[in-house]
């Protein structure tokens, strides 16, 4: 089932993630398809939004409306979707409610709970339960005609599992301090079975068409050194180490792994040996500083400025590009430039083009 697309005539991230000289640093933004771009709201109309994702007419459309807006200005395009397909492909019902964020009306309330151990011992059927992000990946390969790599992802399980039991997002973290400091064992268990799920959906987008693939850890910066090393860390090795050895199965060339664990700079040490090529840094990070810590290992960092900057003057967005390009050591190798997460709602897309613009050319020197 090799699919055959055109050649890549921009393949500026494949070459940085691989650690070559480049001529200047790559860039895309997280979120980059989203809720900014007026043209978003027009094409998803009054359609909820995982029927948006289970569409790889509409996903491929919304994955597309960035790199045609701001052509020449990125050098990936991440495909539309959600990380939550996977608590869905699992078996749990998962809602986007407007304005509101993702929200589970069956969380996973405690091992005793009948839905732990059904969620935990289902027999996830990966191919045909996620068959629309991989037909979308295709299609929107298609439609890239090599303008540009396209990203795959997925949640990470430790991310994943907050959702499952939080059954949403949150600000105290409640359900899953319970499982994590009551119930280890079980909420390792689970933390497994999400992370098999994972190897097998990042093959998949593979073998549809994806380039490279980032693996978003939102909430690692909630866990503390010690629970990190425990409870994200390890399932995080596993997706590195497991996914080439899956691809190698498939008769698949393997591609470059992206992890982004947001707010855990605490490990960023350690987060640079999990096997990842490249690793996603948030605003809270100083490049230097990061830089340092990497030391002469041929890892890779994505990142970092501050999302909110882009609510700011020319003169901030400017003074923050230059102050992230110069950390990173200019951008002839070693770095991919973005924003340190997603791209925010109300985010004026020319002020978002100015940002794109001023990297581009501080990066070309
Ligand atoms: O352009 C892209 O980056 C691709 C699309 C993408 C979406 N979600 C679309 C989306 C990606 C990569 C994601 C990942 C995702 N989803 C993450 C990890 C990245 C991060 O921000 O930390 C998380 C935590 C989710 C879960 C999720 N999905 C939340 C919390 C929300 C609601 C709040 C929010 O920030 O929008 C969503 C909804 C969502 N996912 C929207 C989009 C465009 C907004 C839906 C809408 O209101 O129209």
């Amino acid at each position: 089932m090799a699919h055959h697309f055109e050649p890549l005539k921009n393949d500026l991230i494949l070459r940085t993630a691989r650690g070559e000289d480049v001529e200047r640093a790559p860039i895309w933004i997280m979120r980059q398809a989203g809720r900014y771009l007026p043209e978003y709201h027009e094409a998803k109309g009054n359609r909820d939004f995982f029927e948006c994702c289970r569409s790889p007419e509409i996903a491929s459309t919304l994955t597309l409306q960035p790199i045609e807006r701001f052509s020449g200005l990125l050098d990936a395009s991440i495909i539309f979707s959600d990380i939550l397909v996977i608590p869905q492909a699992m078996g749990m019902v998962v809602e986007m409610v407007d304005k509101k964020g993702p929200h589970f009306p069956h969380p996973l309330k405690s091992p005793h709970d009948g839905q732990y151990s059904k969620v935990l011992h289902k027999d996830v059927d990966v191919e045909a339960e996620l068959h629309y992000v991989y037909k979308a990946i295709t299609l929107t390969r298609k439609k890239l005609k090599g303008r540009v790599p396209l990203i795959g992802f997925c949640g990470a399980p430790w991310t994943l599992f907050c959702y499952m039991v939080e059954g949403g997002g949150t600000k105290l973290f409640i359900e899953s301090k319970k499982w994590i400091y009551r119930h280890p064992e079980e909420s390792k268990a689970l933390l497994q079975k999400i992370t098999e799920v994972c190897v097998e959906y990042l093959a998949l987008q593979v073998r549809a068409g994806a380039q490279l693939i980032q693996v978003f850890d939102s909430w690692a910066g909630e866990l503390s050194p010690s629970t990190f090393k425990i409870f994200s860390e390890p399932y995080l090795a596993y997706i590195s180490k497991h996914l080439p050895a899956k691809l190698d199965e498939m008769g698949l060339k393997t591609v470059p792994m992206i992890v982004f664990p947001k707010g855990a700079n605490f490990a960023l040490d350690s987060i640079c040996n999990l096997g990842y090529d490249v690793v996603g840094l948030d605003w809270q990070m100083d490049p230097a500083e990061a830089v340092k810590i990497r030391g002469d290992r041929p890892i890779v960092f994505q990142g970092n400025a501050d999302p909110g900057v882009l609510y700011g003057t020319k003169e901030a967005i400017s003074e923050t590009a230059k102050e992230m390009v110069e950390g990173f050591g200019g951008g002839k190798k070693g770095w991919i430039a973005n924003l340190g997460h997603g791209i925010t709602p109300l985010v004026k897309p020319d002020d978002l083009r100015f940002y794109l613009e001023e990297v581009q050319r501080l990066t070309s020197k």
